[in-house]
């Protein structure tokens, strides 16, 4: 993992002294309102609907044990017992007093971390996937030029008015799990077939109100381009991005009006004044990133465990929590285990508790090397545990809360705040997932409809990405009322796509019965091991609409089905 060095400590505490003293200016009424807002935001805290929100940076999701303690001791020292871990692998706390900000900055810091930039318009968090350097399907660890990026993006002069927020991915295995085409600027590291490290290079995606799937700008570009062309674009959107207005302000607005082809010219005349320059990536520099980056201590281990194996076969509920929690890894003998945090009604999606955090760091330490990833679907991943200690760890979770056997199943939902917390929020996201997963309680019904992802957001903000979702679900608000609006077909990763709309929105309290007829249908028509999401695109939204709405057209009538009221957005 990276080991900060002199000068990122020294910069991380300077801005706690800094942000401190701005605090006690904008207290002492010399900072206005308007003055201090955008000095708050780029420490990552916002005001919510009851209290200050401060969003910590957890670079590409990698956490060591000391910081998950820190993070744990945060919650229960200044917040309320918990945290809320995001899709861009952040954590939020919720309850914050704005004269405490300072000291948990102070704290934060103490274990080399910050919230620099979670907030503003200037270059956000940088995300990866959650398996980064174990993933069995890997052809590169992302993680050194994730770092790299950071690095680059943190306090850059240049960048840090944008016209709006800026989140950066990068992916280097063959499935995409860092969504990376929802993202400002996404990166798909490879080798080609000499085996030279190179980048595909997308821009335009975003979610929001406008949402759009990223475009290829540039392939086969080689791995020390990579900050001078993404310079090269941040550049061609300062200049041109639009600054009038915030709904426009989106790099994915700048591409669609001026078209990919245009929008590429500019960069690639930009980046001709840059190129071979000082921002041109030396081995030597990728060398000292990549070198706090080399694999743990793994023991030789056979690939099969024999206590593992009888395990599996004496204990179904074991079985079936490995069938979906438990990830293929590079190295023989060993596993990655996803720690669900969607156990329903125990608490809501993404949050966890600090016990919760501490029991984790302790299993980090006494089962893997101390490490804790977090994963866009706001669950925690332990990345190296040894097959033979699966079983032993499973106990453990199950005595914390944290063994659901439901990654990657209806269940595991992906849901922002909404109205519990966030100001912007039109309806609540919480309760309505909630009742989804208390709606499907039956574990064995959950598994046999395999693979499908959920997403609720609370406004068309969409933090809840609901329009990547199988199942989407915006919340609406007509005439004072909260209403659902459903869509079906969306996809992150490889496949990626923006849900469709299959009618009318729904009360809060019809969407589990919605959900429900949506599923059925597809079990219904379903052929062979086909998921939710591949039997949409086969047939389309017609039997989906029929079995909601009573017949294909979407529209409402009386007597065809009673649940389903309608609504104008
Ligand atoms: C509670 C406070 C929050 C506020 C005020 C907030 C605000 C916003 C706004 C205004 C947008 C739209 C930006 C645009 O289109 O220009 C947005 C998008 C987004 N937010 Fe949030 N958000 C909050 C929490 C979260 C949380 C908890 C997550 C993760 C679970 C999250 C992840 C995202 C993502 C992934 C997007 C959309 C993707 C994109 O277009 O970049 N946000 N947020
Ligand atoms: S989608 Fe809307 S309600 Fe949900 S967190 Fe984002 S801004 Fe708030």
């Amino acid at each position: 993992m990276y080991q900060y060095d002199d000068y990122d400590r020294a910069l991380v505490r300077e801005r706690v002294e800094q942000f401190r003293d701005q605090i006690a200016r904008f207290r002492s009424g010399a900072l206005s309102e308007e003055e201090f807002l955008p000095l708050r935001l780029q420490n990552g805290l916002y005001l919510q609907r009851h209290a200050y929100m401060l969003r910590v940076a957890i670079p590409y999701g990698t956490l060591s044990s000391p910081q998950l303690r820190t993070l744990a001791s945060i919650a229960r020292d200044y917040d309320r017992g918990y945290g809320h871990f995001t899709t861009r692998q952040n954590i939020q706390f919720n309850w914050i007093e704005l004269d405490q900000v300072a000291d948990i900055l102070a704290r934060l810091a103490h274990v080399d971390m910050h919230a620099i930039q979670t907030s503003g318009n200037c270059v956000r968090n940088i995300t990866t996937e959650a398996f980064a350097g174990v993933a069995a399907d890997e052809y590169l660890d992302p993680r050194p030029l994730a770092e790299i990026l950071r690095q680059w993006s943190t306090v850059n002069p240049e960048f840090l008015y944008l016209p709006r927020k800026f989140k950066i991915a990068i992916n280097a295995a063959a499935e995409d799990r860092a969504a990376i085409q929802m993202h400002d600027v996404g990166v798909y590291l490879y080798r080609d077939q000499h085996q030279a490290m190179k980048l595909r290079i997308m821009v335009g995606g975003g979610l929001g109100r406008t949402p759009m799937l990223s475009e290829q700008i540039r392939d086969d570009l080689p791995w020390q381009h990579l900050l001078s062309y993404v310079e090269a674009i941040l550049r061609v959107y300062n200049r041109h991005g639009r600054r009038d207005n915030k709904y426009k302000a989106r790099i994915k607005i700048l591409v669609k009006a001026l078209g990919m082809e245009a929008f590429a010219r500019e960069v690639e005349a930009e980046w001709q004044h840059i190129k071979d320059g000082p921002a041109e990536l030396t081995e030597a520099e990728y060398q000292r990133v990549a070198a706090t980056f080399q694999p743990p201590a793994y023991l030789p281990l056979p690939a099969t465990d024999i206590h593992y194996g009888t395990a599996l076969s004496r204990d179904d509920n074991f079985a079936r929590w490995v069938s979906r929690n438990v990830k293929a890894h590079q190295q023989a003998g060993y596993v990655s285990v996803i720690l669900s945090t969607k156990p329903g009604i125990a608490s809501p999606p993404g949050d966890v508790t600090d016990g919760q955090m501490e029991a984790v760091a302790d299993l980090a330490d006494q089962y893997g090397f101390g490490e804790i990833r977090i994963a866009h679907e706001q669950n925690l991943v332990l990345p190296d545990i040894r097959k033979s200690d699966l079983y032993a760890l499973w106990l453990e979770l199950g005595k914390v809360g944290l063994d659901s056997p439901n990654a990657g199943l209806l269940t595991d939902i992906i849901s922002c705040p909404g109205g519990d917390y966030c100001a912007l929020a039109l309806t609540r996201s919480i309760p309505v997932a909630q009742a989804i997963q208390q709606h499907f309680d039956d574990l064995d019904y959950l598994h046999d409809l395999g693979d499908i992802n959920l997403n609720i957001s609370g406004c068309m903000n969409a933090c809840g990405h609901h329009h990547i979702g199988n199942i989407g679900i915006l919340g609406l608000e007509k005439n004072g009322a909260e209403w659902y609006q459903i869509t079906i077909g969306g996809a992150q990763g490889n496949d990626a796509a923006i849900g469709r709309i299959i009618g009318p929105a729904v009360s809060a309290a019809d969407v589990p019965a919605v959900i429900d007829k949506l599923v059925s249908t597809y079990t219904d028509y379903r052929e062979g091991d086909e998921e939710f999401v591949d039997t949409v695109r086969r047939l389309g939204l017609a039997p989906f609409k029929e079995r909601v709405y009573g017949h294909a057209s979407g529209h409402h009538t009386a007597d065809n089905n009673a649940a389903v009221r309608e609504v104008t957005p």
